[in-house]
């Protein structure tokens, strides 16, 4: 496909189009807009940036099509794990509604969508939340409006998918309204980078929109970085969950070759990772999760198949990383069989099924397959998860244990899923019978550990029988 440079953010470049070429200023333009911004999807991405605009003294009204999200939301609960409930109280304080009601887009001077990008069936881009939200805003569109799509897609998505439906409102993007695609760099659970201080890309359909859009942003956002338009905005979070997915596969690959080999990885890894330069650490694990690393890579993948050819590198880093799970369940086997046990008779214990550490989000989460391949060889499954209150697996509940020493010293087998820190090495130890740990949690160094020290020598070893480390 031809990336037509139309309209993007480059002095150097000029072919633009009639509407991007002699556009009325959108920003002198009469806006009969009240409400500062409307936020559409108010999940892990909507939210959280609502919260910060409703910091920096915007008014911020949330747009979502679930209701119960909506009421949750106005009386104060939040159903996210980066806000807590005080934190939504603070935003209604300072204004914040939420609402089911699209004639809210009407009252915007900037609109932003954060709605969900799933796979459809057959494993594209399902692209049909962003496209009823483009719809709704068309419907209520008014001149000098900003707006932004954040939901992660498949570079040309703006200009070619949004784009379209919002001029159906009879107004022209780039001369009569905005538009620009910035895309979300959340990551749940973590407790030092959020919507504030991680820089902020934004690309514009024209120069002016990029503008505008980078002018929104610097309200509550520390960095703001320029891309060259909205294409290469789309790529870059593209990019960036790439090559994590892609870093995953090369380790997790490396992992069932170091094991026959007789080659501890995660020592290698802590080795490699002293070089300053040149060299990041990516660790083994079950398979990818959440939303982004198992579904991102597959828009870039559609894109390219476009083409007439596939990304290989991304269809790769699928094939090993979806099968992680079934090498678990081999390393399970493994593990029993070397005690005199058979997987078909013993109980087994699931440390952790949401797809990240100390999160609740189980999207995509490898915990799913490996539970589905241990309860298809007939093993007797509890799980133990702090953030789950209940499981289940194909429509099976799966009993929760929730006295982690108690559940340690019964299963026969531990399988450490997910990294949550109340999964102390000196806990797993000390309780359980036979472990499997798939995150590296007992290679850590101890978190009292000089941080000065370099990480080789920060690593613990395993010292006890029936415990091994993916
Ligand atoms: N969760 C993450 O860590 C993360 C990180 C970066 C980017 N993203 C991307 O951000 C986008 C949103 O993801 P999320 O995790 O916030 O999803 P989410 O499922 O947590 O929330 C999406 C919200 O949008 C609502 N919604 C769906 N269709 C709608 C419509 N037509 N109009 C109004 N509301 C609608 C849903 O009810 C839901 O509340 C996705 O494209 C995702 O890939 C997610």
């Amino acid at each position: 496909m031809k990336f037509a440079r139309s309209r993007n953010e480059c002095e150097c470049d000029h072919e633009v189009d009639a509407a991007a070429s002699n556009p009325a200023p959108v920003a002198e333009q009469q806006s009969a807009a009240t409400g500062d911004l409307v936020i559409i999807g108010l999940g892990y991405v909507g939210l959280p940036l609502a919260a910060e605009a409703c910091s920096a003294g915007l008014k911020v009204t949330g747009l979502d099509v679930n209701e119960r999200v909506v009421r949750g939301l106005n009386s104060g609960v939040s159903h996210v794990d980066d806000l807590s409930e005080e934190d939504v109280r603070s935003m209604l304080d300072r204004g914040f509604t939420a609402s089911t009601d699209p004639s809210v887009l009407a009252t915007a001077r900037t609109i932003v969508i954060c709605v969900p990008t799933p796979l459809s069936p057959e494993g594209g881009p399902d692209l049909g939340a962003v496209t009823s939200a483009a719809e709704s805003v068309a419907a209520h569109l008014s001149p000098g409006t900003l707006v932004i799509l954040e939901s992660t897609t498949y570079p040309g998505t703006t200009e070619e998918v949004v784009r379209p439906l919002l001029e159906k409102s009879g107004l022209v993007a780039g001369a009569d309204f905005h538009l620009a695609f910035s895309p979300e760099r959340i990551d749940p659970g973590n407790p030092t980078f959020g919507v504030a201080n991680t820089p902020k890309v934004v690309g514009g359909l024209t120069p002016e929109c990029g503008e505008a859009a980078a002018e929104f942003y610097g309200r509550f956002v520390d960095t703001v970085v320029r891309a060259r338009g909205t294409r290469e905005a789309e790529m870059a979070k593209l990019l960036e969950n790439t090559y994590r997915h892609v870093n995953i596969a090369l380790v997790n690959e490396m992992a069932v070759f170091c094991q026959e080999l007789g080659i501890d990885l995660w020592d290698s890894i802590a080795a490699a990772a002293t070089k300053p330069f040149g060299f990041q650490a990516f660790y083994p694990g079950p398979g990818v999760g959440g939303h982004c690393i198992p579904i991102d890579p597959n828009y870039l993948s559609y894109k390219v198949k476009t083409l007439g050819y596939p990304f290989r590198f991304v269809e790769l880093a699928q094939e090993i990383n979806g099968r992680m799970p079934s090498y678990v369940i081999q390393r399970a086997q493994e593990l029993l069989n070397e005690s005199g046990l058979a997987l078909s008779r013993s109980k087994v214990l699931l440390l952790g099924v949401t797809y990240k550490a100390d999160i609740a989000d189980q999207r995509e989460s490898p915990a799913r397959p490996v539970a589905r391949k241990l309860l298809a060889k007939g093993a007797t499954l509890t799980y133990h998860d702090p953030h789950v209150e209940s499981w289940q697996v194909d429509g099976e509940d799966i009993e929760r244990s929730t006295d982690l020493d108690r559940a340690l010293a019964e299963a026969d087998l531990t399988i450490l899923l997910t990294d949550h820190s109340d999964y102390r090495p000196k806990l797993l130890e000390e309780y359980a019978r036979l472990l499997l740990d798939t995150r590296g949690v007992l290679r850590r160094a101890p978190k009292d550990e000089d941080p000065t020290v370099v990480p080789t020598q920060a690593r613990r070893h395993v010292e006890r029988e029936g415990i091994q480390v993916l």
